[in-house]
């Protein structure tokens, strides 16, 4: 028995199996639609007809189907408020008629009147309780079809529809939300001018969208070169803040004097050469960010005022009596280890707690040399299109040798010897010796014997390269076969001593 009270044929519910099948495996809501119409329309014989869904949570009726018919015709079926579609929707019940002229059911309906309608079936399509929306079929011919026994053929079929159209729209909405989590994801760790794929760097970038849209301190530390005022302006440019000012002011090897009315301002005659009120760069950066880079350096006066900054939003101008009122996000740099400082007594812990709410250690590009071929290339893509030349090439052997070097100046000494090497190499591929680098990098280590060294080297090269084998030997200038024998070896050293 189905929801009419009619039973069907074995050959329909054969048939309605097939098409539960058929409709179920079509994801996309809209071919699936289509799909419903046809069979719809082909077990009744209708030769025309629409199917409307409910549009959300505003029961307004969107259009989803017309087959045959304009969608101006549809509408004026639809309009009426007494039109059969209103009705269907309104009793959650099928209705037909062989008789449509003279259905007092249809009367409101001048179109039907219009068209020449002679049969009508209209089913809902029901779903937990709830009708989402309903098929509408005509003919102006067929009428054979238009009966009981098809009609409840036709809502069992709706029934099943209405399902997988659900269903269809969830893997909708799935798929939008998939996108929209794509394109955030995207964007936060969209720091394109930012290069770098080694896992160092993927924690870098991680860090980097959590901390982007909120205000807390940043504490960038890192040798020089490695990127630490990049991450700074990609905090800042990429964060709700971008809207208004990055500034930053270097405050290493400043004399105090000056640094302070740099940051604070001052007031017309608070010192000699103060010819008028100054605002100070804390003012302008009001509502964005401040960087301020080489911090470990600063003067405990500065150090002090700073701290007002940080824990009250509060400054006064050099020799002014009043206090401003700023709001603004500070990221700080230093390439010294400010933990250190503080246990020194250069730096105030108080405000080293301030600074440091959220550190981050920039990683030296010879702990990322997987980095090193793709950061080549960015520096040669970049000198070509402000040049407006093709990309210069670059041997293999002098890539090799860029891997191996240990870049005590980080990427800041990549791009001057990318640079140096461009002008250097004419209008040839650039060799090693345009790189005018250490033949040999290996530095820092304790005598010890040459096998010990060996070990330690690979090891340490083979850390430093994620455990790339291939690119190891690569940086070391060795086989990969050769690495495998030694790695073998050494493993087989140790399980002997375990043993
Ligand atoms: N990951 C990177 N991808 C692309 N360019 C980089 C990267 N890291 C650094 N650079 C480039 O290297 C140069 C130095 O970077 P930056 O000035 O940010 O370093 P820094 O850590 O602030 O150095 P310092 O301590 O000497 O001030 C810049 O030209 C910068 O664009
Ligand atoms: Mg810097």
């Amino acid at each position: 028995m189905n929801e009419s009270g009619n039973e069907l044929s074995p050959e329909q519910q054969q048939a309605l199996l097939d098409i539960g099948q058929a409709i179920n495996s079509i994801p996309q809501k809209q071919p699936l639609l289509e799909k419903v119409m046809d069979i719809a329309a082909e077990a009744i014989k209708a030769e025309r007809g629409f199917l409307v869904l409910k549009d959300g949570d505003s029961n307004t009726l969107r259009m989803s189907v017309a087959l045959n018919m304009t969608e101006g015709a549809a509408d004026s079926i639809i309009k009426p408020s007494a039109s059969v579609v209103n009705k269907v929707l309104q009793e959650n019940t099928p209705l037909w008629t062989v008789d449509a002229q003279d259905d007092p059911r249809l009367s409101g309906s001048q179109s039907i009147v219009n068209l020449k309608i002679t049969a009508v079936a209209c089913v809902p399509l029901i779903l937990k309780g709830e009708t989402i929306g309903v098929i509408y079929l005509d003919s102006t011919i067929n009428r054979q079809r238009f009966n009981e026994s098809t009609l409840s053929f036709l809502q069992a079929f709706a029934n099943q529809a209405a399902l997988a159209i659900e269903n269809a729209r969830l893997i909708e909405a799935l798929q939008i939300e998939n996108r929209m989590l794509h394109t955030e994801l995207q964007r936060t760790y969209g720091f394109p001018e930012i290069i770098g794929n080694s896992t160092k760097m993927q924690a870098v970038f991680d860090m980097m969208s959590k901390i982007l849209h909120s205000d807390i301190s940043v504490l960038l530390e890192g040798e020089s070169g490695t990127g630490k005022e990049l991450v700074a302006r990609a905090i800042h440019y990429n964060g709700h803040r971008r809207d208004y000012a990055f500034l930053a002011q270097f405050c290493g090897n400043l004399s105090e004097s000056l640094l302070e009315s740099e940051l604070f301002g001052h007031k017309k005659g608070s010192f000699t050469g103060a010819i008028s009120d100054k605002r100070g760069l804390f003012e302008i950066a009001d509502n964005g960010t401040f960087f301020l880079d080489e911090i470990a350096d600063i003067s405990p006066t500065i150090q002090a005022k700073l701290l007002r900054v940080l824990q009250e939003g509060i400054f006064r101008r050099v020799g002014d009596t009043e206090d401003r009122k700023v709001d603004v996000r500070i990221i700080s740099a230093t390439n010294k280890n400010l933990r250190i400082e503080v246990e020194k007594g250069n730096f105030r812990e108080d405000l080293y707690y301030r600074l440091n709410v959220i550190s981050m250690t920039m990683p030296p590009l010879r702990e990322r040399r997987t980095d090193i071929p793709v950061l080549v290339h960015h520096v040669l893509k970049r000198i070509a299109e402000k040049s407006g030349q093709k990309i210069r090439k670059i041997e293999a052997n002098a890539l090799k040798a860029l891997t191996r070097y240990n870049w005590p100046g980080n990427v800041r000494e990549l791009e001057n010897t990318i640079e140096r090497a461009v002008v250097l190499a004419d209008n040839s591929s650039i060799t090693t010796n345009d790189l005018l680098i250490p033949e040999s990098s290996a530095e820092g280590l304790t005598p010890r014997t040459l096998k010990e060294q060996e070990k330690e080297i690979v090891l340490k090269t083979l850390e430093e390269c994620e455990g790339n084998k291939t690119r190891t030997a690569d940086v070391l200038g060795v086989s990969l076969r050769w690495l495998h024998y030694k790695l073998s070896e050494w493993n087989a050293g140790k399980t002997k001593q375990q043993a």
